[in-house]
């Protein structure tokens, strides 16, 4: 039997595990149009919420390169190799009424491709968990096949929302609960990176009844000061506040957070996302249990959607899968996780002299155990 590059997740079948995140590739009905003639597998809409959205006066989003002659990492550096996004965007700012007709079309054009709505509200009074359910019933209703749930969005003022509520778990598994009373779908929940350790958050949502976690958002970042003008190299009127980080700086950190998870809840599903540009860096989402991956930051460098991202990344899978032929691997399910239990505690890992060692503590010391006795 051949190679099957697609695959169920959360319930829903994707032609293939490869979506555009919730972002600028996502904002409109054209660039999602365009997603899925590209071969994207799905998406998840920019983020769509309540409020009216203005965003800061000035760029959004800037590049930051590395220049190997220098050593230096800049954004007005054009051409070196890329180390990070930096982006302070909120959320969409077209309003709830303007994207349900064009999710509709957008399905009605592509049956077969998934549509996920992320969405946004408060959580501090009834009005705003109406909000959710507003929001809720509303993308569903127009045919998206997924909600997300945007707990992690890093530029929110205010307490109750965005990850404000994916730092809290109460909040977390409370609008989580609200969103399920109301939905007939699936229901992902997007958790902010900016926690300590993010499987108590994601105990929260699962409690809360969610079918699944996508992770990182943006890590919480400053862009750089440039050494001649000693300004933020991306400011309005000399003032920055913290930003969200994305690209390749963030696999690494990214891959970190979703092992934390993956351990806690091996049977759960996640969404990976985080520096992705090609299928080495998807694969190590799927090693740790990840079911589908996320891309944002090398989509927008590529033609503002990621056409020849996502050629690469089918290229890859497929390859990848042709070399497994002799170990009979045809689909993702036939490798997915198989690195999870590599990740363990420091203590576990073998010294070079046998030696017993307890994470630092000594026996009758009265800690609690490190796992190593
Ligand atoms: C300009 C920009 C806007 C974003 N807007 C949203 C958003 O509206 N909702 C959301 O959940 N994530 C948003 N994100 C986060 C991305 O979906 C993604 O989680 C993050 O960029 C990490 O992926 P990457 O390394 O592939 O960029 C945004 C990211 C960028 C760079």
């Amino acid at each position: 039997m051949g190679i099957d590059l697609s695959t169920t997740f959360t319930g829903l079948r994707f032609p293939n595990p490869f979506l555009l995140a919730s972002a600028p590739p996502t904002e409109s009905e054209n660039n999602i149009m365009r997603a899925f003639d590209a071969g994207w597998g799905g998406v998840v809409t920019k983020t769509i919420g309540m409020h009216p959205v203005a965003n800061v006066a000035g760029p959004r989003t800037r590049f930051t390169r590395y220049d190997p002659a220098t050593g230096t990492l800049s954004m007005n550096n054009r051409t070196g190799p890329l180390h990070s996004s930096w982006n302070w965007e909120l959320i969409s700012d077209k309003p709830l009424d303007d994207w349900i007709p064009r999710i509709e079309r957008i399905k009605r054009a592509f049956p077969d491709h998934r549509l996920i709505a992320s969405v946004m509200a408060g959580s501090g009074s009834d009005t705003e968990l109406d909000h959710w359910r507003v929001l809720a019933r509303a993308c569903q209703d127009a045919g998206a096949d997924g909600l997300e749930l945007n707990l992690s969005c890093p530029h929110m003022d205010r307490a109750d929302m965005g990850s404000n509520i994916g730092k809290n778990e109460g909040l977390c598994s409370f609008v989580t609960q609200v969103v399920k009373e109301v939905a007939r779908v699936p229901v992902w929940a997007k958790l902010t990176p900016a926690t300590s350790d993010i499987a108590l958050e994601a105990g929260a949502v699962f409690r809360g009844g969610a079918d699944s976690v996508s992770s990182s958002n943006t890590f919480p970042s400053l862009p750089i000061i440039d050494a001649e003008t000693l300004e933020f190299e991306i400011n309005v009127d000399g003032l920055v506040s913290i930003g969200g980080l994305g690209g390749p700086a963030i696999l690494p950190l990214s891959l970190a957070k979703m092992a934390q998870m993956t351990s806690a809840f091996p049977d759960r599903s996640f969404s990976g996302i985080g520096g992705i540009s090609e299928f080495a860096h998807a694969l190590n989402y799927f090693l740790l249990g990840c079911g589908t991956v996320q891309v944002c930051t090398a989509a927008m460098l590529d033609k503002a959607i990621g056409p020849n991202v996502i050629r690469k990344l089918l290229a890859g899978y497929r390859e990848f899968l042709d070399r497994r032929a002799d170990r009979g691997w045809r689909t993702l399910d036939d490798f997915r996780g198989l690195l999870r239990d590599r990740v363990v505690v420091h203590s576990k890992i073998r010294r070079p002299d046998q030696a017993d060692y307890r994470g630092g503590y000594e026996p009758g010391e009265g800690y609690a155990g490190s796992g190593a006795d």
